[in-house]
């Protein structure tokens, strides 16, 4: 099969289509025909070794951690899905393999394609869609009625959570770059706030949940924008974060206070399945900012890492 390499850390020219052998599924796994692998900020992150203290490779790493494609076949144990299924699915990151033509992933990491998304845009869903739905759901407690505001409304993860805490019945406030205003509002947004314009931890309101999709702010910064119990989550772990985290928790014991959380996203094959149903439900839209074939990975990671995508950017891989 064809799929994009890496033979060690370095830079995205470390990138290289190559012929692999196919992997073979093991008991509880899926082997799927990749038809979409989405490109996430992780996957050059691990590519330049960011990741080495706590994901240790083994090259040839094929990398891709969220897929879209057909089962192929299915090993022993699956009960859930049937060669010829279409399905969305996590791949395991340590493993790898998400930018191939075939791919090996846990059936409990799957759930069958949303009928209303092609693979590109189902494909788009794991990582980002899921971050999105655990950092509101189950790290800040969002509830009907709530409030929201999600720091970079505009990207992967956030413009999924924008759309989920609407889904939610928050209200939402969103920050972005000038450029992608517009969008943001397009999602569904309450209020936008342009951060180049305007520092929004200078703001009066207050919000039942900050979450940070972007990791650009702290805890300290938003802490005074939080309700009485309010939780700040962010995606990247920092010694802020924690160190506030313990903080907050103790403080916690004696009556509600702001909490700080990390958000390490869980490869739900169950989430992926609320968020396909969303989707059928015309409640959520995965939004391609660029749509490029398995063999310009190169320039998909390129895009990625220049940090200003508009939505998500997905390879498309065969026909
Ligand atoms: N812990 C986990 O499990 C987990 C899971 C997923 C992602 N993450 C991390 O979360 C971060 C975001 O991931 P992603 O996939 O959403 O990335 P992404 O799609 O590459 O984010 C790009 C977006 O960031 C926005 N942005 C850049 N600078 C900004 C700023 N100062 N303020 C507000 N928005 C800004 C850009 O909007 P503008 O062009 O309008 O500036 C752009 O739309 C990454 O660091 C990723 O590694 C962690």
């Amino acid at each position: 099969m064809k799929a994009i390499i890496l033979d060690g850390y370095g830079g995205s020219d470390r990138l290289r289509l190559m012929d692999r052998p196919e992997p073979s599924p093991q008991a509880g796994e899926l082997l799927v025909k990749v038809r979409a692998a989405a490109v996430n900020p992780v996957d050059w992150k691990i590519r330049r070794g960011d990741l080495r203290p706590i994901l240790w490779l083994r090259f040839p790493y094929i990398p891709g951690g969220d897929i879209a494609g057909e089962v192929v076949a299915a090993g022993p144990g699956v009960t859930r899905f049937q060669p010829g299924d279409a399905v969305v699915a996590f791949v395991d990151m340590k493993r790898g393999g998400g930018y191939a033509e075939r791919a090996v992933v846990k059936e409990s990491a799957a759930a069958l394609k949303p009928q209303s998304l092609s693979f590109a845009e189902a494909a788009s869903l794991p990582i980002a869609g899921v971050t999105a739905l655990q950092a509101l759901r189950d790290a800040g407690r969002l509830r009907e009625g709530g409030s929201a505001l999600i720091h970079g409304g505009a990207g992967g993860v956030g413009h999924f959570a924008v759309q989920i805490a609407k889904a939610m019945g928050a209200r939402v406030t969103a920050t972005c770059g000038p450029s992608n205003v517009a969008f943001v509002e397009s999602l569904g947004a309450d209020s936008v706030i342009d951060y180049t314009k305007e520092e929004f931890p200078r703001r009066p309101d207050r919000y039942d949940v900050v979450f940070d999709a972007v990791a650009k702010s702290s805890f300290p910064a938003c802490r005074h924008l939080l309700e009485r119990g309010g939780v700040y989550v962010t995606t990247l772990p920092d010694p802020g974060v924690l160190f506030w985290g313990a903080v907050q928790a103790l403080a916690g014991l004696f009556g509600p206070a702001p909490r700080a959380k990390f958000l390490m996203v869980r490869p739900q094959g169950t989430d992926l399945e609320f968020l396909g149903r969303l989707a059928d439900e015309g409640r959520l839209r995965p939004s391609l900012a660029l749509t490029l074939p398995l063999e310009r990975s190169r320039e998909a990671q390129d895009a990625s890492q220049e940090g200003h995508a508009r939505g998500k950017i997905v390879l498309e891989v065969g026909s």
